[in-house]
């Protein structure tokens, strides 16, 4: 029997969506049926999104234009809108953040300034975790949540700002994990591998790519979609098995086997 992942007519709020891993992912649920809400900052990219999405034959999503969320205090007003523009929010899916502050391309000096760092928290954790308990309340009353974040891996090469504002993402989706899980809310983390995406174009030259893409098993970078469609499982009821994991999808770029 084919799988029915029953996802039509569901409703979906997708950060950091006006690029990379979002922006696919907002096609992927919007291709099952899945209204979506997608935020960020440049609206005008969510309007391009929304109009592709529409052409395709998905329900056209909602656009939330977004503050900087390195900054505390933006999320609260992008539950709310999400909530008043769908309806109720049967799926979030945290996809805003970056591996890298602009201003350290490279490996983060060991004496970075404190704000840079407090930043980067924010934006990889502080804000994933309070746009949850934003959506909580009403995930609870509905008996259906489901909260898929995007994360990194978090095993320290050198000194990175991604590897511990991802981790704190791990453990604490663990924890929550447990708290809601009597009212059919799941909550996972999937650290990408490579997927080509505009930080990543910023991050990697074409050289780099090459010598990088030597450790992943297909032999190249992946795409959002490679991404969107486990969150697409994810998101599905037949999911509600799976909860406060972390779920690698990188064509085997990490080098340890657990
Ligand atoms: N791609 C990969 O290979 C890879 C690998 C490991 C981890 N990740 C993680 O996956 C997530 C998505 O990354 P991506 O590769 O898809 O990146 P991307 O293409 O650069 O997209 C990032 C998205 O986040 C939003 N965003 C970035 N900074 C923001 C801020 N300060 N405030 C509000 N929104 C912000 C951007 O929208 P606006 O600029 O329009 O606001 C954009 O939509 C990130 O957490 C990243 O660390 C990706």
């Amino acid at each position: 029997m084919a799988m029915e992942l029953q996802l039509e007519g569901r409703t979906a709020l997708i950060t950091g969506a006006s690029q990379g891993i979002g922006r696919g992912t907002a096609k992927c649920l919007a291709a099952e049926g899945v209204k979506c809400a997608v935020a960020a900052r440049r609206g005008e990219l969510l309007e391009e999104l929304a109009d592709e999405i529409e052409k395709d034959g998905g329900p056209r999503p909602e656009t939330i234009v977004t503050p900087d969320l390195t900054k505390r205090g933006g999320t609260a007003p992008i539950a709310e809108e999400a909530i008043k523009k769908l309806g109720h929010v049967d799926v979030l899916v945290n996809s805003a953040g970056r591996s890298k502050n602009p201003d350290y391309p490279g490996n983060m000096p060991f004496d970075a300034p404190e704000e840079i760092w407090d930043g980067e928290m924010q934006l990889n954790y502080g804000s994933i975790r309070s746009l949850t308990l934003a959506l909580m309340p009403q995930m609870i009353d509905q008996n259906f949540g489901r909260v898929i974040n995007i994360t990194g891996k978090t095993e320290p090469r050198d000194m990175r700002t991604a590897n511990p504002t991802k981790a704190a993402c791990h453990a604490w989706a663990k924890g929550l994990s447990r708290q809601v899980a009597k009212h059919n809310v799941t909550i996972n983390s999937i650290p990408p591998g490579k997927i080509v995406s505009e930080q990543i174009l910023r991050n990697y030259s074409p050289e780099a790519r090459k010598n990088t893409s030597k450790w992943i098993n297909s032999g190249d970078f992946g795409v959002a979609e490679d991404i969107g469609h486990l969150i697409v499982f994810l998101s599905s009821p037949l999911a509600r098995y799976i909860t406060g994991t972390v779920i690698p999808v990188d064509s085997g770029f990490r080098r340890y086997a657990y």
